[in-house]
């Protein structure tokens, strides 16, 4: 069974038509990329996906069970976490104090929280170096790192990331796009909206792609990699990025 899965998803702001029917599904531990220009839609399918939008039909299921109604905190707590676009974090707490928050599921079991944020200095050790200062302070990978740690605070089924690399300089994005994959490896599953569709397309298993509220293709992601249309509509720009920086 997919631990996500959405069939069908009809999504509406007003009379406007945002999402024609979406389908699609993530396996444990799997990274699913969203591909499409702006405006398709993929930041609609992750606001719908954790419960701030309400589908006109459609369903979502996590581990089969229906998502669909349910609140946000609801959905939270059956396990699905969305870092949004603009890594929204508290400017005037610390670090720390944001990482606590995002354990306020586990709040009463303090062991937990401090062992979960363990877990996340280990994965990010900029954030052990800076968790007495003011998130506001922090770089804009750093808020970013700080973002997706805080959403892991919860040990989510499926994290959900919109548009984590953008704004970072390449070798940041790079980096905390490898954390995706370690945070993948332990067994989260992973939906990534990437404007960086070649890095997206060589950490993800799937892919989808999205136009005009559509999927107009999907699958594997090293073959999508290799699509004719995907090269021309979504790898063009970025041949040229990656040759010119060498892995570090
Ligand atoms: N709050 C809103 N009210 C009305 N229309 C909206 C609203 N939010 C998004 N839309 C419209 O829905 C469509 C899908 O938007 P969405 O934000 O999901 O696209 P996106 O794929 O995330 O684009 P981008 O790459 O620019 O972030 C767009 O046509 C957009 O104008
Ligand atoms: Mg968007």
């Amino acid at each position: 069974m997919a631990v996500l899965e959405v069939r069908d998803l009809h999504v509406f702001y007003g009379n406007i038509e945002a999402l024609k029917g979406i389908s699609l599904q993530a396996d444990a531990g799997q990274i699913v990329a969203i591909l499409g220009g702006n405006g398709a839609g993929k930041t609609t399918t992750l606001r719908t996906i954790s419960g701030l939008l309400r589908p006109r039909s459609g369903s979502i299921t996590c581990n089969g069970k229906s998502l669909v109604g349910l609140s946000a905190h609801g959905i939270v707590a059956m396990g699905i976490s969305h870092v949004p676009e603009g890594r929204r974090i508290f400017n005037v707490l610390t670090v720390e104090e944001n990482l606590n928050l995002g354990g306020y599921l586990i709040r009463s079991d303090r062991a937990m929280v401090q062992q979960r944020k363990g877990a996340i200095y280990a994965l990010f050790p900029r954030l052990l170096e800076r968790r007495m200062q003011l998130a506001g302070t922090l770089s804009g990978g750093e808020q970013q790192m700080l973002a997706i740690g805080r959403a892991i605070m919860s040990d989510p089924k499926v994290l959900m990331l919109d548009e984590p690399s953008l704004g970072l300089a390449p070798i940041l994005a790079r980096s905390v796009l490898r954390t995706v994959r370690e945070i993948a490896d332990r067994g989260t599953t992973v939906l990534l909206v990437e404007q960086n569709a070649r890095q997206a397309l060589t950490i993800a298993q799937r892919a989808y792609v999205i136009e005009v509220g559509r999927i107009v293709l999907e699958g594997e992601a090293s073959e999508l990699a290799k699509d004719e249309r995907v090269q021309k509509a979504y790898l063009g720009g970025f041949e040229a990025v990656s040759s010119a920086s060498p892995e570090p």
